[in-house]
């Protein structure tokens, strides 16, 4: 098999979620203790993503380097894995500029992200009305930069949560576009595939009808990888469920309890299928306790991982460095093919 490279960003808006954890960074790890010796590994704090929502200028410092000790944490090794911040590479931002005047608008226009944002600006009374002083250029091309992200190494996989397959397939369309374009003297763009990982989304706690969110207003509806087991406990206790007796598996028409059960379910290796059976006749309340025991054990290693890692930062500042320099190096040759064959 020919060597992967696999690229994945997580933006530092937050101490990672349960969600996170589960949909993207204990695969990042299990991909990373997997690979073979010619396989690349980049993992990268996207700051410049942060930036398309106001961000208060000092939590961001923070929070940038609390995701690097989050990272580390759950078992990313240097070593191993290339981590880095994506504003120590400028090879993104200069990539993105010229992806951006390969993609047609149209394409940006139809993404459910940009959308979602949209909607929300639209006036209250009158729908055809956009308050377009509440959306910023960065909001509407921001899935380029993503694209740049992954390009810049010529990545071949992308490790990232469900919520992320349409800006994938952008990225694989603009790789595909750029080749086409520019093919001499070669093709310089695989087409990156998403590895979605089995537990796809998890949702909110308080709101089984959106995914759990760094953004989400309500403390109570996402674990945090720093959480005490008494803090998930109390978390899983408030948890929004149903009426309904029992446990199913349904996550149409039971998301609450579904999303519980698929959360279990990951925590332990198991289908949500077999939790739900072994689940039946039990209640919310059990399998809410249960559930909140597999996550503890799950999250106990690296939240004191996390404790430990947090104030030291030399040695934080040391793997940020030497990681945007193995990062530069990669991408530096991506660039110099690239403006070679676009005449720059
Ligand atoms: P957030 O959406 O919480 O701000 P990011 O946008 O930084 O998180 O996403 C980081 C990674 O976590 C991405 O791979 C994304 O797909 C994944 N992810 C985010 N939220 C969830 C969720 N609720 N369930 C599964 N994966 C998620
Ligand atoms: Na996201």
């Amino acid at each position: 098999t020919r060597p992967k490279t696999v690229f994945s960003g997580i933006q530092p808006t937050g101490i990672p979620h349960l969600g996170n954890y589960l949909g993207a960074l204990a695969n990042w790890v299990k991909l990373q203790n997997g690979a073979s010796p010619d396989d690349r590994l980049l993992y990268s704090i996207v700051g410049w993503h942060a930036l398309t929502l106001p961000q208060d200028p000092k939590a961001l410092r923070a929070a940038r380097w609390e995701m690097l000790a989050s990272l580390l944490a759950t078992g990313l090794d240097p070593r191993r894995s290339i981590i880095f911040h994506q504003d120590h590479n400028p090879n993104h931002t200069e990539l993105a500029w010229i992806l951006n005047c390969l993609c047609p608008i149209g394409k940006l226009k139809r993404m459910t992200t940009w959308k979602a944002k949209l909607a929300a600006s639209r006036n209250a009374n009158d729908e055809s009305e956009v308050d377009e002083s509440l959306l910023n250029a960065g909001l509407f091309t921001y899935p380029v930069l993503q694209a740049a992200d992954i390009l810049a190494y010529r990545a071949t996989h992308v490790p990232v949560g469900e919520d992320q397959q349409q800006h994938l397939e952008l990225a694989r369309d603009i790789a595909d576009s750029f080749n086409r374009a520019f093919p001499k003297p070669k093709k310089i763009f695989p087409l990156p595939q998403h590895m979605i990982p089995p537990s796809k989304r998890i949702l909110s706690l308080r709101d089984p009808s959106s995914k759990m969110s760094k953004s989400s207003p309500d403390v109570q509806s996402r674990i945090l990888l720093t959480d005490e087991f008494a803090q998930i406990q109390a978390k899983f206790r408030s948890a929004v469920t149903d009426s309904q007796l029992g446990v199913t598996f349904d996550p149409v028409n039971r998301p609450g309890v579904s999303n519980i059960v698929t959360i279990l379910a990951t925590c332990t290796d198991k289908s949500s299928e077999m939790v739900a059976e072994l689940y039946t006749s039990k209640g919310h309340a059990q399998l809410k306790m249960d559930t909140a025991e597999a996550v503890e054990s799950l999250l106990r290693q690296p939240r004191e991982e996390f404790k430990r890692l947090k104030s030291e930062t030399g040695y934080l500042e040391e793997i940020a460095k030497e990681g945007a320099r193995r990062a530069r190096e990669i991408s530096e040759g991506t660039m110099t093919l690239v403006r070679s064959q676009i005449g720059l």
